[in-house]
């Protein structure tokens, strides 16, 4: 674990053996929800023990979990998955219910600028920020001086590039400033049209075996647990 992390957790007095993804971007829509969703369903069905703390007052990512539970009660072979609606101005509170979970997936509101001490507080206790980034230059715009500030203070992380399309010259000279600024994860998630639609029912593509969406989002998860030796 990063020693920024465990000093973060330290103080927050939260056990050192969870490990903590944050999901921030200062962008809305950039893709944290999809991707906190995607994470969770990647550790049930590798059997790691994970939580999502939905930290957004849109609570996009709980509600998607009461349609998964309503869904798993006629089709309990899809994989379990567990969510909570926490509130940043009680962040201790909030990474204090991740006792005894292996995984704590945090998904955020955009505008971090208005919760600074808060996302930053969980910024220190994550041991690895993730940042999705939709290759535009307002995303880019925001982003980069995002990774940079985090980077400055010490804290670990690795902007995804999402919706993204390598035959463009703007994805190319997009991700060229990314990689400039910061770590780029190596798998980027392309634009996938039918991404929301198992949403509806609280699922993910990776609830379906057959979807070409899956590849990315298996490559991030294990990238994930390797960055975060989960
Ligand atoms: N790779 C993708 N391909 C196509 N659509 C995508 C992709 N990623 C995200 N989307 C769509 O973009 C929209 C925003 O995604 P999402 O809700 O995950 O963003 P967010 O960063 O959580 O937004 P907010 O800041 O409002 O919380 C959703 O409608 C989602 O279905
Ligand atoms: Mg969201």
């Amino acid at each position: 674990m990063p020693e920024i992390a465990s000093q973060g957790r330290a103080a927050a007095g939260v056990s050192p053996q969870c490990r903590f993804l944050l999901v921030s971007s200062p962008k809305g829509g950039s893709g944290k929800s999809v991707l906190s969703r995607h994470i969770l369903v990647s550790a049930a069905q590798s059997g790691v023990r994970a939580i999502g703390l939905d930290f957004d007052r849109q609570q996009t990512l709980a509600k998607w979990s009461v349609r998964r539970a309503r869904t798993r009660e006629a089709f309990p072979d899809f994989a379990d998955t567990t969510v909570e609606s926490v509130a940043l101005q009680d962040w201790r509170g909030a990474l204090k219910r991740a006792e005894g979970y292996e995984l704590a997936v945090m998904d955020t509101p955009p505008s971090v600028e208005d919760h600074l001490p808060a996302i930053d507080a969980l910024a220190e206790a994550a041991d690895l920020i993730l940042i999705p980034a939709v290759c535009t230059q307002d995303d880019i715009e925001s982003v980069v001086p995002w990774v940079k500030a985090l980077n400055g203070k010490g804290f670990k992380c690795s902007v995804v590039l999402n919706r993204a399309n390598r035959r463009t010259t703007s994805y190319v000279r997009m991700r060229g400033l990314l990689v400039k600024a910061g770590a780029v994860c190596p798998t980027e998630l392309p634009q996938l049209e039918d991404i929301h639609v198992p949403s509806i029912k609280g699922l993910t593509l990776l609830d379906y075996k057959q979807s070409r969406g899956i590849a990315p989002f298996e490559e991030i998860w294990a990238y994930l647990r390797r960055e975060v030796q989960l």
